[in-house]
C-alpha cells in the first residue's frame, strides 16, 4: 500500500473505530443507500469501475453484484477500514488502494465509471477534479450524499434538541449535509445530470442511546452533524425512535 497521503484522515485513522463501523446493521443501511442510488443506472458493461471511498466494502459487495463483468477498484483513506475489506471473501476480484479522493493514482480517462457512496461529504472540493480526470470521455459519476433539510422525525428532532443543548463544542465547518442544488457543481465540469433527486430513508431505533452510538460509528455525529459526542445521551426520552436521512442521488456522465 502507498504511503499515508497529505489528507485527513480523520476519525478514520483508528482500527477500533473501524472495527465499530464494520457491523451488519450499518452494512443494512449502507447497501440500502447503494441499492436506490444504482437504480436505473448502467449497464456498464465490461469496463473499470471506481468506488470512491470504499471503506470497509458494503457498498462494494452491492457493486459487484449489482454489476458483476465491471472490473471493480475500490479506494480509500483509511488503512484500518481498508483491512476489513480486504477480509472478506466477497470481495476477493476487487482491487484496493490506499489513496485520497483529492491524489487519486491513476491515468486520465482510466474508468467507465466512478462511485461514490455516501462518502463525498466527506472529501475535500479538490476530489471533483481528480474523479473528472480519471473518468473518460461518455464515463459515469454516481453518488449518494446526505441533504442538508430539517426531518421532523422523533430521532431527528431529538438529536437537533441535543445539538442545541451542546452547541459550545457545535463545529460550524462541518458539512450539514450538501444542498441538493450544489450537487450539480461537485465536477468542475461541463456533464450531463441524467438523475438528481432526493429520497427519504427512515431507520428505526430502539432507543436514543442507541441512535447516537450508530450515528457515531458512521461518522456521521462528525461529518454531518459537526459535533464528536453528546453528553446525557438518553435524556427527556424513552422508547424507540424513528429517524430520517435526506439523501440525494445524482447521475452524471461526461460528455463523449
Ligand atoms: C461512510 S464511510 C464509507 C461508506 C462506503 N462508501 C459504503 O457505502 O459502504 C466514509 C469513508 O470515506 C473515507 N474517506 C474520508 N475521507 C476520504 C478521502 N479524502 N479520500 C478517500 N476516502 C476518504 C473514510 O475513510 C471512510 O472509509
Amino acid at each position: 500500500m502507498a504511503s499515508e497521503p497529505d489528507v485527513s484522515v480523520g476519525p478514520w485513522s483508528d482500527g477500533e473505530r473501524a472495527r465499530r463501523y464494520d457491523s451488519a446493521g450499518n452494512g443494512r443501511f449502507y447497501r440500502a443507500l447503494l441499492t436506490r442510488l444504482v437504480s436505473g443506472a448502467g449497464p456498464f458493461g465490461q469496463g473499470r469501475g471506481l468506488d470512491l471511498g470504499c471503506g470497509s466494502g458494503f457498498a462494494t459487495e452491492g457493486l459487484l453484484q449489482a454489476f458483476p463483468a465491471v472490473a471493480w477498484q475500490g479506494v480509500d483513506v483509511s488503512a484500518p477500514m481498508l483491512a476489513r475489506a480486504a477480509h472478506k471473501s466477497t470481495l476477493a476480484p476487487v482491487s484496493l488502494c490506499h489513496a485520497a479522493a483529492e491524489a487519486l493514482p491513476y491515468a486520465a480517462g482510466l474508468f467507465d465509471v466512478v462511485v461514490s457512496n455516501f462518502s463525498w461529504h466527506w472529501f475535500r472540493p479538490a476530489a471533483g477534479a481528480e474523479v473528472l480526470r480519471v473518468l473518460r470521455p461518455g464515463g459515469w459519476f454516481l453518488v449518494s450524499a446526505p441533504l442538508r433539510r430539517f426531518s421532523g422525525a422523533a430521532g431527528n428532532r431529538w438529536l437537533a434538541r441535543r445539538l442545541h443543548a451542546s452547541r459550545r463544542r457545535f463545529r460550524r465547518f462541518a458539512s450539514q449535509g450538501l444542498r441538493i442544488e450544489d450537487m450539480n457543481s461537485l465536477l468542475p465540469g461541463d456533464l450531463c445530470t441524467h438523475r438528481l433527486e432526493s429520497v427519504v430513508i427512515e431507520e428505526q431505533f430502539s432507543d436514543a442511546q442507541t441512535l447516537l452510538a450508530t450515528l457515531e460509528s458512521r461518522g456521521s455525529l462528525h461529518a454531518i452533524f459537526g459535533t464528536d459526542g453528546l453528553e446525557g445521551c438518553a435524556d427527556g426520552t424513552t422508547g424507540s425512535l424513528a429517524f430520517e436521512w435526506h439523501v440525494g442521488l445524482l447521475h452524471m456522465q461526461v460528455k463523449p
